[in-house]
């Protein structure tokens, strides 16, 4: 393996010559070649690449036209279609299409389980096998095209199974991560009304076991308060976590997997979906209390993440590829499951978490699967680095090729020690910004293109078109910074939100006309690259997980002594933002650390451990102008102690609850 791939330019890394022999886009003039035929051609473009995938009917298009978009809201209702009239089927060009290209008996999936020495692997006709199984079981449960099956499973193949066997049937998956706890999982569920649940008995994270089909119980119990009963509950025993016997059981409705799954033919038909029939939901927060159901259409996501995968990870046919997303997450979806199995690629799935049994695991799987490609979020890089050097340096990790972050602005001090000790100064990072709605990258380095610079995702991917617009509305050019939107439509964008176009038309493409506004702020500098600044919107990116702020404030304000409730976020040096939640309680009610807690809990139970406030501010009072709008801008700042930058606050109806907000600081 050659040395030195990229070799340091003061603040720009250029890759090495040696990496560019092979990379499949070697220069910026010829990714500026291809990039301008994709904007200016968009049919020509996407018809080209969506040529190499199966369709049973080609889209129809006489003038050459396979897309038709309006994103403007002044030109009546939003509404995208990509290769309308073609049918196709995702799992079918995922699975069936390689092994019928003599690919059966490549890995698909290694999988490693929480426990070092516990692991699996599937071939690509092994995992065919499997979800033919699957998807002949839904279908004799009644499950048809357009039926939606809600998902709630940790890392074990099943997950990626169950959500391939729902795409060859038509049946619309909806994947509810697995952390979320049993109220949020109801509201999903009340949301996309399956009649059937997918779980497992339980799995072990870390030392921590987590009983999974117990939080699953009780939210059918909570769907059920509300009128709505789910059918079946189909569970898989992960007898190392939880076992059979340890698992309450609801006779008529709960069935265990093994059972009944290995039991159906190892061949199923395959459903042909229009290119805009739904494949998947998922839900997302947003700056409102109420998650938005994402809905994702067939065609287009699957030219689109396919095509995003190959060049951004520079993925050739031999490269191993290990992802640590939960495919609870849209990163689970698109870059776990998809856009890595479009390509035929041999993928590692883990169960565990990075650092459990030490801080060496990801680099001790790393050599043990000869991982070529790695794709992690910053937080797991910054916790990692805590560490030091020594549980990197202990493993070879000679087999990496490229490194990918994503999910939140990544540092430059822990880009830098990703770069430098991770991949020995040799491996291009591959920083992609993108978003549950875009379905895929947007904004990233082609690995072997262009020099990198440490946190700056870079330029943006074939056909998409990134426009930084002002207070006004209006697209400003050169150096600037502003609001990042995307001025023309690309085949992996969400077509609505389930249930609520009128709320994907005000979210997305009523602030700025004419654009889909991203609701990331962003710089770009004199190259033309793209530094995004974090949400400009009520929303937090905590470990990489998106949470509203609403969605933690009404948690809460549910607690029986909590008056008011305003959550902010704050720099936290390992999940890059933390919840900050200034808390009013009711009259008479004495603050305590026992209340602290139960507020705290108040949380994880509407929503999951993952969203937990760090820290409970009491406030006698918020700050509020005389409309009652409560001044964040000024929570912010008393959060991150910048008491010199609270700027004026002399509009606030109560000045002087700023001072005893600031007095309560650190009680
Ligand atoms: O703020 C951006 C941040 O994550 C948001 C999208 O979150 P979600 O839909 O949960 O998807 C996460 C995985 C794609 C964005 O609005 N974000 C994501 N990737 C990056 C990022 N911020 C900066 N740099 C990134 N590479």
């Amino acid at each position: 393996m050659p040395q030195n791939f990229v070799t340091k330019h003061s603040t720009s890394y250029k890759v090495h010559d040696e990496f560019r022999s092979t990379a499949l886009i070697s220069s910026r003039e010829q990714y500026a070649a291809i990039y301008r035929r994709s904007v200016e051609d968009p049919d020509g473009f996407w018809a080209d690449i969506a040529s190499h995938f199966y369709w049973k009917t080609k889209w129809q298009s006489e003038d050459g036209k396979i897309h038709s978009a309006n994103m403007d809201v002044r030109n009546g209702q939003v509404a995208i279609e990509w290769f309308k009239g073609g049918k196709t089927n995702i799992c079918y060009n995922s699975l069936d299409r390689h092994v019928e290209a003599g690919l059966g008996d490549k890995i698909a999936f290694f999988w490693e389980g929480n426990d070092p020495g516990v692991d699996d692997k599937l071939t690509y006709k092994e995992l065919l096998e499997r979800v033919c199984q699957l998807s002949n079981y839904l279908r004799d449960q009644g499950v048809k095209k357009g039926d939606a099956v809600a998902i709630y499973m940790p890392m074990l193949v099943e997950l990626p199974i169950a959500m391939l066997a729902c795409a060859r049937i038509g049946a619309v998956h909806s994947v509810v991560f697995a952390g979320f706890s049993a109220e949020a999982l109801s509201q999903r569920i009340l949301d996309c009304r399956p009649n059937i649940v997918l779980t497992t008995s339980g799995v072990r994270r870390g030392s921590k076991v987590i009983k999974l089909k117990e939080i699953v119980d009780d939210a059918l119990q909570c769907v059920l308060s509300e009128g709505f009963a789910v059918g079946t509950c189909l569970t898989y025993a992960n007898d190392s976590a939880v076992k059979r016997e340890d698992t309450a059981w609801q006779k008529g409705r709960d069935i265990w997997w093994q059972d009944v799954v290995p039991n159906y033919p190892k061949e199923s038909a395959v459903e042909w979906m229009d290119a805009e029939d739904t494949l998947f939901l998922l839900y997302t927060s947003g700056s409102t209390g109420k998650p938005k159901g994402v809905l994702h259409t067939t065609g287009g996501y699957m030219v689109y993440t396919a095509t995003t995968f190959k060049y951004a990870f520079d993925y050739h046919d031999d490269d191993i590829y290990w992802c640590t997303a939960d495919c609870g997450w849209i990163t689970g979806h698109s870059y776990l499951t998809y856009g890595p199995l479009l390509n035929g690629a041999s993928i590692v799935i883990f169960e565990g978490v990075p650092n459990y049994p030490d801080a060496g695991r990801c680099w001790e799987i790393v050599d043990k699967y000869k991982v070529s490609i790695f794709y992690t979020a910053p937080t797991a890089i910054r916790s990692l680095m805590q560490s030091g050097n020594e549980p990197v340096k202990r493993h070879s990790r000679k087999s990496l090729r490229v490194l990918g972050s994503v999910g939140e602005p990544i540092n430059p001090s822990a880009w830098r020690w990703y770069y430098d000790v991770v991949g020995d100064a040799r491996c291009p990072i591959s920083d992609t910004w993108w978003q549950t709605e875009t379905g895929g990258f947007m904004i990233t380095p082609l690995p072997g293109g262009w020099p990198l610079k440490p946190g700056s995702a870079t330029l943006p991917f074939f056909g998409v078109q990134p426009a930084i617009v002002n207070e006004n509305g209006l697209e400003i050019s050169g150096e600037c910074s502003g609001y990042l939107c995307i001025k023309a439509p690309w085949p992996g964008m969400m077509r609505t939100l389930q249930g609520d176009h009128a709320r994907y038309e005000t979210t997305y493409f009523a602030p700025f006309k004419g654009f889909y506004f991203s609701g990331d702020g962003c710089r770009r500098d004199k190259d033309g690259y793209y530094w995004l600044t974090g949400r400009v919107d009520d929303v937090i990116n905590v470990s990489g997980h998106r949470i509203g702020t609403a969605e933690v404030e009404s948690a809460l304000v549910s607690h029986p002594q909590c008056a008011e409730a305003a959550v902010v976020g704050f720099d936290h040096e390992i999940k890059g933002q933390g919840i900050y939640a200034f808390v009013t309680l009711l009259e008479g009610v004495e603050y305590s650390q026992q209340l602290r807690a139960s507020l705290v809990n108040a949380v994880r139970t509407h929503i999951g451990p993952f969203a937990a406030p760090d820290k409970i501010h009491w406030a006698p009072g918020l700050p509020k102008t005389r409309s009652g709008k409560i001044m964040r801008r000024i929570l912010r700042k008393i959060a991150a102690k910048q008491l010199d930058e609270l700027g004026d606050i002399s509009t606030l109806a109560d000045p002087s609850i700023v001072d005893q907000l600031i007095g309560l600081r650190d009680k």
